[in-house]
C-alpha cells in the first residue's frame, strides 16, 4: 500500500510536492491504516552524465534523490522509484536498458526500496528476460527492493511474473478516472480503461496471485474528480477484492473527509490485505448484477455486490456460490456502513445503488 504521483501529477513532480505528499499520508492517518510506499513516477530523470549514471532533474529536486529518500524514511515511509526496461520512458527520459546494475547500485544508494519497471521503447526484448534482469541487478545490489513490473498485460506477466522476481506486475493498460469501458488515447492509439474495463481483465488471474507476487490491475483513480463517490467506493472495494496493490494516485494535501474515509476504510482494508493472501473472483453473473467473493485467513468469505447498471437492483449472494452449504448460518458485516447485520442462512440479499457495491463480509 502507497502512493504514487502519476494519476493525478504526472510529469510534474518535484521533491517540495512529494515531501508534502509524504507528510500528508502521516497527518490524514493513511501512514496508520497501513500506507508506506511514496513512489514518484516518470519524470524525475533528465539525462545520465559522462559515466553513465542517471541524473535526477536539478530543477525539481535540487538536493538530489537521496535527501528526498532520507526524509521518506524519516516519517517511517519507504521510498519508490520508477523506470523502464528500455532506452526511454514512457515520457521519453532516459530508461534503463544497458545500465540496469549501475542503476540498481544507485538506487540502494539512494535508500530506494521499490522500482517500478514499465516496458516503453523496449522494441524488440523480451519481458522475461527483461525483468529477470533488473530482479538480478537489484539483488546485486545488496538491498531489498520490491519489484513492481509494468508490461500491461501484453506478454502475460501472471505466468512468469513470479518466477523472474516481480512482487507486482500490472495485468491491464493504463487506468483512466472514469467508471466504463476502454477508450482510445487523444492520439488514437488503444486503450484507456476504466474501472469495469480493468476489473473485467482479472477474470480468470486469481489463481497466480499470492503473498509477495501481486496481479496489479493499476493504481486507484480514488479523490481525482472524474467518478461519483458512489463510484471510488466500487473502486476502493473491488480493488481491496482483488487483493490489489492499494496505490493511492489522488493528492492527500486537500483531501475531502469523505475521500478520505474511502481511502482509510479498515474493514475494506482488512480485505485486501488478508493473511491468506488469495485474490478474489466473480462467482455470479446476472447482466449488470455480479457478485464476487475472496476467502479469507479465518475460513470466513468477503464479498461484493456489484450493480454496473444504471438503476437500483436487488442483488442476492447466496451461499454456494461463496462455497459454503445452504444450511449454514453466518454472521454478515456490512464493511461500508460499519455494522453487523445480524445472521443470514443459505444467503444474502440487499438493495444496491446504480454503479454501487454492498460489500460485506460472511462469517460462518
Ligand atoms: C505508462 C505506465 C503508467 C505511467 C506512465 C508514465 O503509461 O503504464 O502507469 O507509469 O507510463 O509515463
Amino acid at each position: 500500500m502507497g502512493w504514487n504521483s502519476w494519476n493525478k501529477f504526472g510529469c510534474n513532480v518535484s521533491e517540495d510536492m512529494i515531501k508534502s505528499m509524504a507528510d500528508a499520508l502521516v497527518k490524514s492517518g493513511m501512514k496508520d491504516a497501513g500506507y508506506q510506499y511514496v513512489n514518484i513516477d516518470d519524470c524525475w530523470q533528465v539525462s545520465r552524465d559522462a559515466s553513465g549514471n542517471i541524473v535526477a532533474d536539478p530543477q525539481r529536486f535540487p538536493h538530489g534523490m537521496k535527501a528526498v529518500g532520507d526524509y521518506i524514511h524519516s516519517l517511517g515511509l519507504k521510498f519508490g522509484v520508477y523506470s523502464d526496461a528500455g532506452s526511454k520512458t514512457c515520457a521519453g527520459r532516459p530508461g534503463g536498458l544497458g545500465h540496469e546494475y549501475q542503476d540498481a547500485i544507485q538506487y540502494a544508494a539512494w535508500g530506494v526500496d521499490y522500482l517500478k519497471y514499465d516496458w516503453c521503447n523496449t522494441t524488440t526484448q523480451e519481458a522475461k528476460a527483461s525483468y529477470a534482469n533488473i530482479r538480478a541487478a537489484l539483488d546485486a545490489s545488496g538491498r531489498g527492493i520490491v519489484l513492481s513490473t509494468c508490461e500491461w498485460g501484453t506478454a502475460k506477466p501472471w505466468l512468469w511474473g513470479q518466477q523472474v522476481g516481480g512482487n507486482l506486475w500490472r495485468t491491464t493498460g493504463d487506468i483512466q478516472d472514469r467508471w466504463g469501458g476502454q477508450m482510445k488515447w487523444p492520439d488514437g492509439s488503444c486503450c484507456s480503461n476504466g474501472v469495469l474495463a480493468i476489473l473485467d481483465q482479472q477474470v480468470g488471474l486469481a489463481s497466480y496471485a499470492g503473498p509477495g507476487h501481486w496481479n496489479d490491475p493499476d493504481m486507484l483513480e480514488v479523490g481525482n474528480g472524474g467518478m461519483t463517490d458512489v463510484e471510488y467506493r466500487s473502486h476502493f472495494s473491488l480493488w481491496a477484492l482483488l487483493a490489489a496493490p492499494l496505490i493511492a494516485g489522488n493528492d492527500l494535501r486537500d483531501m475531502r473527509p469523505d475521500i478520505q474515509d474511502i481511502l482509510t476504510n479498515r474493514d475494506v482494508i482488512a480485505v485486501d490485505q488478508d493473511s491468506l493472501g488469495r485474490e478474489g473472483e466473480r462467482v455470479w453473473k446476472d447482466g449488470d448484477a455480479e457478485v464476487w467473493a475472496k476467502p479469507l485467513k479465518d475460513g470466513s468469505r468477503a464479498a461484493i455486490l456489484l450493480n454496473r447498471g444504471s438503476a437500483e437492483r436487488e442483488i442476492t449472494a447466496n451461499w454456494q456460490d461463496l462455497g459454503y452449504p445452504d444450511h449454514l448460518s453466518a454472521a454478515v458485516r456490512d464493511l461500508w456502513q460499519h455494522k453487523d447485520l445480524g445472521k443470514f442462512t443459505g444467503k444474502f440479499s440487499a438493495p444496491v445503488a446504480p454503479h454501487g457495491v454492498v460489500m460485506v463480509t460472511v462469517r460462518p
